[in-house]
């Protein structure tokens, strides 16, 4: 039987507390060139990568596959020349003039729920692939990655947060497995967005349990990768 939804990795760059913006919530290159590298390396393994509303506003951020060495990856791996590019707006707020939208180098999916308003759609349904009703308060992210198994053939998908987003999935035991680069910074701040940031486990024995499965230091910075224990998904 074809498993119902992709593998999920989520990856994220964060300083020594854990935060992966400062409070303004902008783009900052929290980690160095080698970590973009890490990132776009972790890319070229997937066939879809997806972010929150907030994240693809914050820069100039588009989702790519990052240029022809990486697409040439890709290509020896049997993928897709681009990845396709994901969206969650549950309200549909994302904005339509954000930079993601200027680049038609592969599709653009979007999914909204039903309390996003007909104009919003209408504005979204312009500048994307798809837009794509899932859940009536919420985008349903279970049935969301369901989707995207079935109608589009998604086996892996890299989540690029931000917090809010990568919290659902692991509240909803969506992820498979974390890379977590953490950079020798520290931003503090309780404004400053976290790599799982919305309600939170309000009890640690539900809280998302990990497994550490590979770590290497390379310069100042530590590659990290974690597993999602199943009993927490
Ligand atoms: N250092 C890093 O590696 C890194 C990576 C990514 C992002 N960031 C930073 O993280 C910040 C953004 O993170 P964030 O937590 O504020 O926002 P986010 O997770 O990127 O986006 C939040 C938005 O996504 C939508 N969303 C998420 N889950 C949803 C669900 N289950 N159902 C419906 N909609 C859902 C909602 O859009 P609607 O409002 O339209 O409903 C929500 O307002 C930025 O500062 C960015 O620069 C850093």
């Amino acid at each position: 039987m074809k498993p119902q939804r992709p593998f999920v990795l989520i990856n994220m760059a964060m300083t020594a507390d854990g935060k992966i913006a400062p409070p303004h919530r902008r783009f900052a290159p929290i980690g160095s060139r080698r970590d973009h590298d890490n990132l776009l390396r972790l890319r070229t393994t997937v066939d879809a990568v997806m972010c929150g509303a907030r994240t693809v506003e914050s820069g100039n951020i588009t989702m790519d596959a990052g240029g022809a060495r990486y697409e040439r990856q890709r290509l020896a791996k049997r993928l897709n020349r681009q990845n396709l590019r994901v969206l969650v707006s549950g309200s549909g707020s994302v904005d339509p003039g954000a930079a993601i939208f200027k680049s038609r180098i592969s599709p653009i999916l979007i999914f909204v729920s039903s309390q996003a308003p007909a104009k919003r759609l209408a504005k979204l349904k312009a500048v994307a692939d798809e837009v794509i009703v899932c859940g009536a308060k919420s985008v349903a992210l279970g049935q969301a990655l369901g989707r995207l198994r079935r109608d589009w053939n998604v086996k892996r998908l890299l989540c690029e947060g931000g917090g809010e987003l990568n919290f659902e999935l692991l509240r909803l035991g969506l992820v498979d497995e974390l890379h977590l680069t953490i950079c020798p910074r520290l931003i503090g701040g309780r404004d400053a967005p976290t790599i799982a940031d919305g309600a939170g486990f309000q009890r640690l024995a539900k809280a998302a349990k990990l497994e550490p499965v590979a770590q290497r230091r390379t310069g100042d910075e530590l590659f990290t990768t974690w597993r999602v224990r199943p009993e927490s998904r």
